[in-house]
């Protein structure tokens, strides 16, 4: 059997510099208690617990009996609760917000001070966009995820565009288009989507629509892994979503020559080559 695994499976930048700058920083010896992370560092419960043998804890919220350090995670967090941090002083507060995800911060903050109606595309439940969306002005922004949602826009104002890093690109294309038809006033537009994942998804569509059978690795509360194998289902029925290795199940390859194999990317190397060794270690006992 031919196993294949996609070139950019698994972490992207900014997830792995999250987890290395959360992982150097539980080494450092003048950490003596515990490192926290404000939410979980990323969606893979296998890495939470990884780096939970190594001293880095998830807390909800920063009254929450944290006092030492705290990791801000790659999505970024709301602007009041960086001031609130940034008041605290005794925190030692270690900034993994991705840099893509603080540009897009930048842009926001920049627009509302220029008076700007901000609008974001994207899923205003994704933390990622309620971090972002939170350096506009607090009357003056909206985050849509639907044409229909352009009935909202305030068209006499100056609008300035932003997405969620992760959206699709021809869809942010698509309302940047409707907003210039309907917008009375001055249109400014940020390229915010990062290259990541739809790399990743290219790649993992290509290799759906060459294999037998597909794998797709990664948290089950993960999103972009969830999106990941609904692109692979689409063009390969025979696509399965597991978080390890342990399950993997043999019947899934009978008659099956080839293998692909996919990851999100907040799935760590480690847990991609325990699949690939467990799905040739299948094949070699056949
Ligand atoms: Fe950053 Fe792009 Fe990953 S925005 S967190 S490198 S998907």
């Amino acid at each position: 059997m031919e196993i294949i695994v996609v070139p950019s499976a698994g972490f992207c930048f900014g997830v792995k510099r999250a987890v290395n700058m959360a992982l150097d920083a539980a080494k450092k010896s003048n950490l003596q208690e515990k490192l926290n992370t404000l939410g979980p560092i990323i969606h893979n419960p296998q890495v939470v617990k990884s780096l939970e043998e190594k001293g880095v804890y998830p807390i909800e919220k920063i009254d929450n009996g944290c006092h030492n350090a705290l990791l801000i995670r790659s999505h970024g967090v709301k602007a009041e609760i960086m001031e609130k941090i940034a008041s605290n002083k005794r925190l030692k507060v270690i900034d993994a917000t991705c840099p893509f995800v603080k540009k897009a911060q930048n842009y926001i903050s920049e627009a509302a001070l220029n008076g700007y109606f901000v609008i974001m595309v994207g899923d205003e439940n994704h933390p990622e966009v309620q971090s972002v969306i939170s350096f506009a002005d607090k009357n003056k922004f909206l985050v849509v995820n639907n044409i229909a949602d352009l009935k909202r826009v305030p068209i006499s104002e100056k609008l300035a565009l932003v997405s969620q890093t992760t959206q699709d690109v021809n869809f942010y294309k698509r309302i940047i288009e409707d907003i210039h038809k309907i917008a009375k006033n001055d249109v400014t537009v940020f390229d915010t989507i990062c290259d990541a994942t739809m790399i990743k998804q290219e790649e993992s569509k290509i290799l759906a629509s060459s294999v037998d059978v597909m794998i797709v690795v990664g948290g089950y509360n993960s999103a972009n892994t969830n999106k990941l194998k609904n692109i692979c289902m689409e063009i390969q029925k025979k696509t399965y979503h597991i978080e390890t290795e342990d399950e993997v199940n043999p019947e899934w390859f009978v008659n099956a020559d080839r293998v692909g194999i996919t990851a999100g990317a907040s799935t760590p190397d480690w847990i991609i080559e325990r699949v690939l060794r467990r799905v040739r270690d299948i094949d070699t006992s056949d």
